[in-house]
């Protein structure tokens, strides 16, 4: 079955879907994303997602290209089109085509590309023993709660990190605290048992996972903080997870190569990982 991708109002096959030399996004980054994820063949959190995405739009003056229920429709499609069961919807929206300026153009239309794909969650082996982080400096613009795809700093963090053997990186800021991960939100239980997360504050993207996750976390009556927290405390802590659409919670039991708790997964990351799986359930 070949797959297809929407652009700027056309279901065309992937390999034949462009956008022009000039899209701005191409250009300057000028341009936002969303990844909604799929499962049992179901759209989940859809609501979230584009309320979030509403907000990138908004931060950054880009109008939407379609309805916010034309937008709904062309997620549902092109999940439906690709016959993605377990995987995401990727959408990109830009500012749209204009000669290279760095103004605003007047006129341009905001260019929209989604795109679905199948993706297995994390291996037996990760949910099993957990992951490996390793931290990195959080050298990310001002505003990382806006979802642009000016992603370089997350892309140098994730691949440094890789390099080392960790799984993912976690970003440190100059006051020396953990904001989140480079493509994912980062969590720790402290030694009171009192889970802990970076607050929402515009320092860190707000994953609608994380959001999830600490509603969840209530609901089994955890003690949470949105507190920001440092490498230290991390290390001290009872034990750590990240949190993404694809990964839903993923046990993190070790740090810059140091054991998180007794090095196992811990008993928070494994309720909340099953709670959200339960939540994607048809
Ligand atoms: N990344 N923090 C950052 C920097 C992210 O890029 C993401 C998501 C998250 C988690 O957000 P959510 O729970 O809404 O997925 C946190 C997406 C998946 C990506 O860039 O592919």
């Amino acid at each position: 079955m070949a797959r297809v991708t929407y652009v700027n109002g056309r279901y065309q096959l992937h390999d034949q879907a462009m956008v022009h030399v000039e899209d701005r996004g191409h250009q300057f980054a000028d341009a936002v994303y969303e990844v909604v994820p799929v499962n049992h063949g179901r759209i989940h959190h859809l609501e979230q997602h584009l309320d979030r995405l509403g907000r990138s739009l908004a931060a950054l003056s880009i109008g939407w290209p379609v309805s916010r229920r034309v937008m709904a429709q062309i997620i549902a499609r092109i999940a439906d089109v690709n016959r993605v069961v377990d995987g995401l919807v990727y959408l990109q929206i830009s500012r749209g085509t204009a000669p290279r300026n760095h103004l605003f153009p007047a006129n341009a239309r905001p260019g929209l590309v989604v795109s679905a794909w199948s993706v297995r969650g994390p291996s037996a082996n990760a949910v099993e023993q957990g992951v490996a982080v390793l931290t990195r400096p959080d050298l990310r613009w001002k505003r990382p709660d806006i979802k642009t795809v000016g992603l370089l700093p997350n892309l140098l963090a994730r691949q440094s990190a890789k390099e080392e053997g960790g799984y993912e990186a976690w970003l440190v800021n100059e006051q020396g605290f953990v904001t989140e991960g480079s493509a994912t939100n980062a969590f720790i239980v402290a030694a009171d048992g009192t889970l802990r997360t970076h607050p929402a504050d515009g320092s860190i993207l707000a994953g609608i996972t994380r959001a999830n996750a600490l509603e969840l976390a209530c609901q089994e009556g955890l003690a949470v903080e949105e507190r920001p927290f440092t490498v230290a405390e991390a290390l001290a802590a009872r034990e750590a997870f990240l949190t993404g659409t694809t990964l839903m919670a993923l046990p993190v039991t070790s740090i810059d190569g140091h054991k998180v708790g007794d090095g196992r997964p811990g008993p928070v990351a494994i309720r909340l990982r099953t709670l959200y799986q339960e939540l994607r359930r048809p």
